[in-house]
């Protein structure tokens, strides 16, 4: 998740070690360094903080060289062990690799090495990577050129950086997606994945761009496409401190998240949809057959992960033609839930380590039933005790309240239904295959989301002083209700409460008074049109008692326009896949409150990220 590299005239290894300390805040569960010293490549790497490793290094020092790569890795391939951690060397070790991404094509270009003789020893995508890299030099005597050649050869997203023993003084990079920026020192260069690693040495940076590899020497840098063409580089100064620049500039952790969704989502989705719309999911390692056999399914989950449990109701059910509950995790085992064999448990958790999920999920394996677990973090215990796993490629999540994993949870969930469908051959028709085409452009329409927020930022800063706020949704905008309310209590302190905007004439709206701040969240009118009916309704209801109207609804939607007094738009998406536009402005709503009152957005008081105890 890490990346530094260096070549200079101080000790690689120091800078490399430092620039990893800066770039801890992103999250990591095992590090590594390697060194060029006498024409060899000495390397250490240590599943753990990045202390493990300096420990491991004070045992079995590394002798001293100016050039160097480092690495914090966040597990994905493979679970966070000292096999798996960065760098991977080839069998030779003469060349060494970090990365960051994940290479989708690693087992077909797995089977090839081990085909010519290759041994791999660690169960990571990137090791390949060490031996394709070692094989294209042997030919070119050019560690670039050798990158470039690799590079073209590998599907998916990645950031690489990588030294050879026969060729010292160069650190050579590559990039795509996942960013790679390089820091030019006096006579000294710096490779990073963002600039918060190096702004200790320089402040002159620059910054590649998709598909560039970069070659960096002391003195020179040089920037090509993948195609050996030269490449036009953007040089910028930073001019961060380095608290900000941890966070990439943003103010907070939080900010910084909701605008890593659009990436969040893409690279949840990346090499899981055929290019026919069928979905790949072989990692879940549960045969289609055994899909079959299931009779129900039930989610448990807490807090955010619980409202993308409730959306993934909508979906399952509508898909698969399955009956699904979802249930509080904290609530579930101890009703004594009925399951058997048949049933599939899907257990939702970021952390991977809540105990209230983790106790249902040991109950639901008691009872013969099959778990599936959706989570983000690779090797933790959740996912270790499921019988499968499907990860969200959400990257770290450092603020407590959740935003970007719970965007990926839902994607996540949306991939598990569509390929119950298909495993269970029920509703696979052109509706689902519109459904699946419309997923794969999501991660833009996210984007497009983000890029108006500046009025809903308004808004909540004229908000600051309000008491109450109430979110209103119906089918699948009702827990993208309870997630606007849960953001808004979580960040800004607030009493806020979701409700199904039907049940609002049952009790509800008796808190409808003048003035009063109510989000409706509005489902599209094309399709389901009798739920947008509804809806406008219940805004009518609640606009005639003096509530301040805050609609979120769909591009073109103009029925809502006479009963709102504030509307924020979303693009056109089918209707079961809307939470993941309409959650975006809840979140910048949330978010923004909790700076106009002055609290700490990324560490709410009281709560916890990952909680521990039931
Ligand atoms: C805590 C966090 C929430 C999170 C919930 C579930 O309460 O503060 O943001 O949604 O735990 O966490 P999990 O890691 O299981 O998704």
């Amino acid at each position: 998740c890490g990346i530094v590299g260096y070549v200079g005239s101080q000790s690689a290894l120091e800078v490399v070690l430092a620039g990893l300390r800066r770039l801890e805040y992103r999250g990591y569960d095992s590090a590594g360094v390697a060194v060029l010293a006498d024409g060899q490549i000495a390397s250490a790497r240590k599943s753990g903080k990045l202390v493990n490793l300096e420990k491991a290094l004070v045992d079995g020092p590394l002798p001293a060289g100016a050039t160097g790569i480092g690495h914090t890795r966040w597990a994905t391939h493979g679970g966070p062990t000292d096999a798996n951690a960065h760098p991977h060397l080839d069998n030779a070790g003469r060349v060494a690799v970090v990365h960051n991404g994940i290479i989708e094509n690693f087992a077909e270009l797995r089977a090839e090495l081990a085909g010519r003789g290759h041994v791999l020893t660690s169960e990571t995508d990137t090791e390949t990577v060490a031996h394709l890299l070692a094989e294209e030099f042997s030919g070119c005597a050019d560690l670039a050129e050798a990158m470039r050649l690799v590079c073209r050869r590998l599907q998916g997203a990645f950031t690489l950086v990588a030294v050879h023993a026969d060729a010292p003084d160069v650190v050579v990079g590559a990039r795509r997606n996942s960013p790679l920026v390089v820091g030019v020192g006096e006579g000294e260069a710096f490779l990073a994945s963002d600039v918060a690693a190096f702004i200790a040495h320089t402040r002159s940076a620059i910054e590649l761009g998709q598909d560039q590899v970069v070659e960096v020497r002391r003195d020179e840098v040089v920037v090509t496409g993948f195609d050996g063409r030269p490449a036009e580089v953007r040089h910028f100064r930073v001019d961060w401190d380095a608290a900000a620049a941890e966070k990439g500039g943003y103010a907070s952790f939080m900010h910084k998240e909701i605008a890593e969704q659009p990436r969040a989502v893409a690279d949840t989705l990346l090499g899981r949809i055929g290019a026919d719309g069928a979905l790949i999911l072989d990692e879940l390692r549960i045969p289609a057959a055994e899909l079959r056999e299931v009779d129900k399914v039930v989610v448990v989950a807490c807090g955010t992960a619980f409202h993308a449990g409730l959306i993934a109701k909508y979906a399952i059910e509508h898909w698969t033609r399955l009956p699904c509950e979802v249930e509080l995790a904290s609530e579930f085992r101890y009703r004594d839930p009925i399951l058997d064999a048949r049933s599939l448990v899907i257990a939702i958790s970021q952390s991977g380590e809540t105990m209230d999920t983790l106790m249902a999920l040991r109950h639901a394996r008691e009872q013969g039933s099959r778990v599936l677990a959706i989570c983000n973090t690779n090797g933790s215990t959740i996912p270790r005790e499921s019988d499968a796993v499907l990860y969200t490629h959400a990257g770290p999540e450092v603020a407590v309240a959740s935003t970007k994993a719970f965007l990926t949870q839902l994607v996540a969930c949306y991939l598990v239904a569509l390929y119950l469908g298909q495993a269970r051959g029920t509703k696979w028709g052109d509706e689902v295959l519109g459904v699946v085409r419309d997923l794969a452009d999501i991660a833009g329409a996210v984007e497009r989301v983000l890029g108006d927020m500046e009025p809903v930022r308004e808004l909540a800063r004229s908000l600051a002083g309000a008491g109450t706020v109430l979110f209103l949704g119906r089918h699948v905008g009702y827990p993208v209700a309870l997630e606007g309310a849960l953001k808004l209590k979580e960040l800004a302190y607030m009493h806020a409460e979701g409700f199904a905007a039907g049940e609002l004439k049952h009790g509800p709206i008796a808190l409808v008074e003048e003035g009063l701040p109510v989000v409706v969240v509005v489902p599209s009118p094309r399709g389901r049109c009798v739920l947008h009916d509804k809806i406008v309704s219940n805004i009518q209801e609640i606009r005639a008692r003096g509530a301040r109207t805050i609609v979120i609804a769909e591009e073109g939607d103009d029925a809502v326009l006479p009963y709102a007094d504030h509307v924020v738009r979303v693009p056109v998406t089918p209707t079961l896949l809307q939470p993941l536009v309409t959650t975006v402005p809840l979140q910048v709503f949330a978010c923004e409150l909790a700076v106009a009152r002055g609290n700490e957005v990324d560490q709410p008081r009281n709560l916890a990220k990952s909680v521990t105890v039931e």
